[in-house]
């Protein structure tokens, strides 16, 4: 096996088309030559959510221009690869199919190894790209998708500690946004009106805090604000944009609370199973609200342990992180053939009882 690898990485499981080339030689900090990502906003803002026939036709479409632009950003050749890395799931199915399908081509075409990839490993293996953390770790996965805690262990040795059992955090964030009227993605637009606003006017609930365990739930938080919001037009015939402020700062203020808790717990459990020097990462879109990081951050530090967090665009939906996990498993003597199917559901710790339900951005899980 050759030392320095370089990777194609194909994300397509979700609503965004991205394809990313990385470079690695043992011993030294891997090197982003390349990551673009197509995202599809403004494709599905008309519905109110992701759509998945019309992200599968996107990602089909976009998939072929965001190689070629990510080859020619690298200066490279498919020749001058070492194999193709595709998120082969969990996610929407068709997304994933177009993604897998597209890697297939150019594997065969070029001649050049396959290599399939999990996408929540992608995202929970991010921290060794950006920041060379050494196994064991902690890791919070926290955005429109995904929310659950994972110890990683290696590259295929996740233990899931907890997570949601209904929406995820990023997506509670946008219904939040829509009941209020703000624009979408609303994980931005409620940060920036909850600035304005007093996080202690509404009582909204945290919930499961009553419970023991890292598992959480977001549904019933929504819910509460629902009702506030009800109560205010019922009340006074609208709300005033203070009003709004306040519901957006309590609600994110609840979603903080709730996430430090859960983390402080996991932090404990990770700290019980494991002597060895401790560390907190997150991901996910999610992590980029301020409020919220601060809070992560806080609990780490309390708990006294290292706290890392990638830079948001590697945080959120991107291929980079796909072709490293790709290299991490090329390197582990990991890869697939033509056989690679696309998985809706591919939980990273095949322990854990399958989560309820799926998302408005496909499985949880
Ligand atoms: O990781 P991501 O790009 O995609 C997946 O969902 O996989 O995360 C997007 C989610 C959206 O739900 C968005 O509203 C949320 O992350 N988000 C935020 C913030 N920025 C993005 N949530 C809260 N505060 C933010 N500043
Ligand atoms: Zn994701």
């Amino acid at each position: 096996m050759r030392d320095t690898l370089t990777v194609l990485g194909l994300e397509s499981s979700c609503d965004d088309t991205a394809a990313a080339v990385v470079r690695h030689a043992p011993g030294t900090a891997p090197e982003i030559l390349a990551s673009v990502v197509a995202g599809q906003t403004a494709l599905h803002a008309p519905y109110g959510g992701v759509v998945p026939e019309l992200a599968a036709r996107a990602h089909a479409e976009k998939l072929d221009l965001c190689v070629e632009e990510a080859l020619a950003l690298s200066g490279l050749r498919l020749a001058d690869l070492d194999a193709i890395a595709v998120t082969a799931g969990p996610g929407l199915i068709g997304g994933v199919l177009s993604g897998v399908m597209c890697a297939k081509g150019l594997a065969a075409g070029a001649g050049l190894p396959l290599v399939g990839v999990n996408h929540l490993a992608g995202h929970a293996l991010t921290p060794r790209l950006t920041d060379g953390l050494a196994f064991p770790y902690l890791m919070l996965l926290v955005s429109g998708g995904h929310c659950q805690f994972l110890i990683a262990r290696g590259i295929d040795d996740f233990t899931r500690l907890g997570g949601t059992i209904d929406d995820a955090p990023g997506e509670a964030f946008d219904k939040t946004a829509k009941l209020l009227g703000l624009p979408q993605p609303g994980g931005p637009s409620v940060e920036a009106e909850a600035m304005i606003g007093d996080p202690a006017r509404f009582a909204l609930p945290r919930p499961l805090l009553d419970r023991p365990g890292c598992d959480m739930s977001f549904s019933g938080l929504k819910t509460a604000l629902l009702r506030a919001r009800d109560a205010l037009i019922a009340a006074q015939g609208g709300i005033t944009r203070q009003d709004r402020a306040d519901l957006c700062a309590g609600f994110q203020q609840a979603v903080a609370a709730v996430l430090a808790e859960k983390s402080r717990r996991a932090i404990a459990a990770y700290q019980a199973l494991l002597p060895q020097e401790p560390a907190f990462a997150v991901a996910g879109g999610v992590a980029a609200n301020r409020t919220i990081r601060a809070a992560l951050e806080d609990v780490a530090a309390r708990a006294g342990v290292r706290f890392v967090a990638p830079p948001l665009r590697l945080c959120t939906d991107n291929a980079a992180m796909i072709a490293w996990a790709g290299i991490e498993r090329f390197r582990a003597g990991q890869m697939d053939d033509m056989s690679l199917g696309a998985r809706p559901r591919w939980p990273l710790d095949r322990t854990s009882p399958a989560m309820l339900g799926s998302g408005k951005k496909g499985a949880k899980a």
